[in-house]
């Protein structure tokens, strides 16, 4: 026992929404625990960039084109990541959008369906791949999914963003009780971090200011300070770990 156990030398990672923000962050730092890494997402410019961070810090990655809302996309890049590297041990579901910030009354269903759809069902589909695969193997893996303070808490003006990060909770909860003791399946929630995802948060003065109001430690986190607990979500020093909504907030959710 010791340090090593946060190793993840000898794993293949894929990371959806790898391509920047918080999912670039765990992709580079899980390659830099060890990992073998293919950072998936819609396109492929920004995956480039990914791969040359991970490549230039000594790690082994390739970029891979996938939509996490197509089935047969979600397959292929499984079936391109098995042809490189072998089979997938990690899986973190990163990928996320929220692209409506208003009153619920005036939210549109079409907007609820595709948060949703990316979201909830896209992480359940890459999570349902990733199992059929370890169960053909029978051997162990690990989902890291990326929730959102929005999981455990109601968001107001962010309706179907919050339901859809309860619905990912509840999801983390039940797999991890149904594929227990084979796949451990936990879930990261993260508070306010400076991403593209907050660009327009962070634009607005007054929005800022009041939600940095509700923030104990007064700031938005940098990416790099989600990504070393889905490091150790996923490493053997968590092996007794399944079922858990990991915080990471600057004290958001405990006022
Ligand atoms: N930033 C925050 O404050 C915050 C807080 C709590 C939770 N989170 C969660 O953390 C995750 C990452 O957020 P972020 O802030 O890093 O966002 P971001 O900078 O906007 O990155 C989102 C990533 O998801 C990918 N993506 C979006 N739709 C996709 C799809 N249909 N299929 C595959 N990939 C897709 C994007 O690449 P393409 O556009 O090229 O596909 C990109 O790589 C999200 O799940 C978000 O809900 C964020």
């Amino acid at each position: 026992m010791g340090l090593e156990r946060f190793s993840l030398e000898g794993s293949v990672a894929v990371v959806t929404g790898g391509s920047r923000g918080i999912g670039e962050a765990i992709a580079v730092e899980m390659a830099e625990a060890g990992a073998t890494v293919v950072p998936v997402a819609r396109s492929a410019d920004d995956l480039d960039e990914t791969v040359g961070r991970i490549e230039s810090a000594g790690g082994e990655a390739i970029a891979c084109t996938m939509d996490v809302t197509d089935a047969e996309s979600v397959a292929a890049a499984f079936d391109r990541t098995e042809a490189e590297f072998g089979p997938v041990d990690v899986l973190v579901n990163n990928a996320g959008t929220n692209p409506y910030f208003g009153n619920a009354r005036k939210l549109d269903i079409d907007t609820w369906e595709h948060i949703f759809a990316v979201n909830a069902t896209g992480a359940f589909r890459c999570a349902r791949e990733f199992a059929r695969r370890i169960d053909e193997r029978e051997e162990t893996g690990v989902v890291v999914n990326v929730a959102s303070v929005g999981g455990v808490l109601g968001l107001p003006y962010q309706t179907p963003y919050s339901a859809s990060k309860h619905a990912m909770v509840g999801m983390t909860r039940t797999l991890a009780i149904e594929w227990a003791p084979d796949i451990r399946v936990n879930a990261l929630a993260p508070g306010y971090v400076k991403t593209e995802f907050t660009k327009g948060v962070r634009e607005n003065e007054s929005i800022h200011e009041d939600l940095l109001a509700e923030i104990p430690q007064d700031r938005f986190a940098d990416p790099e300070e989600i990504a070393g607990a889905a490091v150790y979500l996923a490493s053997d020093a968590a092996t007794y770990a399944t079922g858990e909504i990991h915080v990471v907030d600057g004290g958001y959710a405990s006022k």
